[in-house]
C-alpha cells in the first residue's frame, strides 16, 4: 500500500476511534504504534498488505492474519517494530475500519450501524487493558463477524445468523441440525437493562426478519451468564437473572478452567490465587464459590420471537 494511503488512515483514525469512544490515552497509544510501523517500510509493507486486499474486496476475512496465526505477517511487524501483539491485532482491524465503513454504505445500511458494530472495539479494548494493562485485543478471532458484515450491532446486543448442531424442544417447536437461527451476544457495554434488552430482540427481529422463511424466529445464546448457580448467587431483580429468564435453557455446562474468570475478576482464573479482589455482588458469590471448589459454568438458551410474543 502506497505511504499516502497508510497516512490517510492514520488521520481517519485520528477521529474515528475518539467517535467509538476510546480513552483519550489509548488513542493516543494506538496512533503512536500506527505511525512507528508507518515509518518502517518493511513493517508497513507487511502490515497494510491484507488491508489493501480487504480494501480492494479480495478478501473479507482478516483472521488469518492476526498475531496469534501460525504465518501471520505481524510477528514480522513485531520483531521490527517492538509494538504489542494485542496492540498489532486491534490496529489490523482498526486500519480496516474505513473500507467497512464504506461496505456498510454500498450495502445501503446506515453509517449509525456501522459505528454501533464498531463500538465492539471499545469494550474489547477496555477489557484487554484491564486484564492484560495493554491498549489492544487479546479476541481478535472474534472480530471477522463485523468485518464480513455477518454479524451486526442492533441496540444493546448483537445477532449473527447461525446453523443449529442440536435437536430440542423449544416454544412447542422442534429444533433440528441445520436450523437457521439467531444467535446472540452481549458485549461489556454497561448495565444489562431489560428494557433495552427487549427493544433489541425487536431491532433484531426486524432487520432479519427479510432472511428467515418463517415469521416465529428461533433466538439463541451460549453464555457464561446462563450459568444456573446465578438464580442463587444474584437477586431476583438483577439485570442477569432477567435476562436469563428470557430463555429455555437447552444445555447447561461447567467449564473446569473457569474460562471466564476474566469476565468476571479482570484477570485469568489462576488456582494459587489468594486475592480475588471482590467488590460487587457477583464477585463475591463467585468468590465463595470458587473458595468452594465449584467451577463456573454456563449455558445454551433459546427462545422463539415473531416481533410480538415470546415462546419458550
Ligand atoms: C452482562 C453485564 C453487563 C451484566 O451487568 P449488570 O447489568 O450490572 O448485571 P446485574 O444487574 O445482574 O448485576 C448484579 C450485580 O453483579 C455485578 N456484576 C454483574 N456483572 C458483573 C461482571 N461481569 N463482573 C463483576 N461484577 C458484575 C453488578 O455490579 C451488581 O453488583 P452490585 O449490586 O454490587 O453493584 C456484565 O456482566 C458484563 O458487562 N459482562 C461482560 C460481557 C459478557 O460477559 N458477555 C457475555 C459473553 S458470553
Amino acid at each position: 500500500m502506497d505511504k499516502k494511503r497508510t497516512e490517510d488512515i492514520y488521520n481517519y483514525l485520528t477521529s474515528f476511534m475518539g467517535e467509538i469512544d476510546f480513552p483519550l490515552e489509548a488513542q493516543k497509544a494506538i496512533l503512536d504504534s500506527l505511525k512507528t510501523i508507518i515509518e518502517n517500510a518493511t513493517a508497513s509493507e507487511a502490515f497494510f498488505a491484507p488491508i489493501e486486499r480487504y480494501e480492494s474486496g479480495e478478501i473479507d476475512k482478516l483472521l488469518p492474519y492476526i498475531f496469534k496465526e501460525k504465518n501471520s505477517p505481524l510477528k514480522r511487524v513485531k520483531e521490527l517494530t517492538a509494538v504489542h501483539e494485542y496492540t498489532l491485532d486491534i490496529l489490523l482491524y482498526l486500519c480496516a475500519t474505513p473500507a467497512l465503513e464504506k461496505r456498510y454504505e454500498n450495502k445501503g445500511l446506515s453509517r449509525e450501524l456501522f459505528v454501533s458494530a464498531m463500538r465492539d472495539l471499545k469494550c474489547k479494548l477496555i477489557e484487554c487493558k484491564k486484564v492484560y494493562d495493554v491498549w489492544g485485543s487479546f479476541v481478535a478471532f472474534w472480530f471477522d463477524g463485523w468485518f464480513d458484515m455477518t454479524r451486526y450491532a442492533l441496540g444493546r446486543l448483537q445477532f449473527e445468523i447461525k446453523k443449529m448442531f442440536t435437536f430440542f424442544f423449544c416454544g412447542g417447536k422442534f429444533i433440528y441440525p441445520g436450523k437457521r437461527f439467531l444467535n446472540l451476544h452481549i458485549p461489556s457495554s454497561g448495565a444489562l437493562n431489560h428494557d433495552e434488552v427487549l427493544a433489541s430482540y425487536k431491532q433484531a427481529y426486524e432487520f432479519f426478519a427479510p432472511q428467515f422463511k418463517e415469521k416465529e424466529i428461533l433466538f439463541v445464546t451460549m453464555s457464561w451468564l446462563l450459568f444456573k448457580e446465578h438464580k442463587k448467587m444474584l437477586p431476583a431483580e438483577s439485570n442477569v437473572v432477567k435476562f436469563m429468564n428470557d430463555f429455555k435453557i437447552v444445555l447447561n455446562f461447567k467449564d473446569p478452567k473457569n474460562g471466564d474468570f476474566w469476565r468476571v475478576f479482570n484477570k485469568n482464573y489462576d488456582k494459587k490465587l489468594t486475592d480475588f479482589g471482590a467488590q460487587t455482588t457477583m464477585q463475591k458469590a463467585y468468590e465463595k464459590h470458587i473458595r468452594k471448589g465449584k467451577k463456573m459454568g454456563g449455558a445454551i438458551g433459546a427462545f422463539i420471537y415473531d416481533g410480538e410474543t415470546f415462546k419458550k
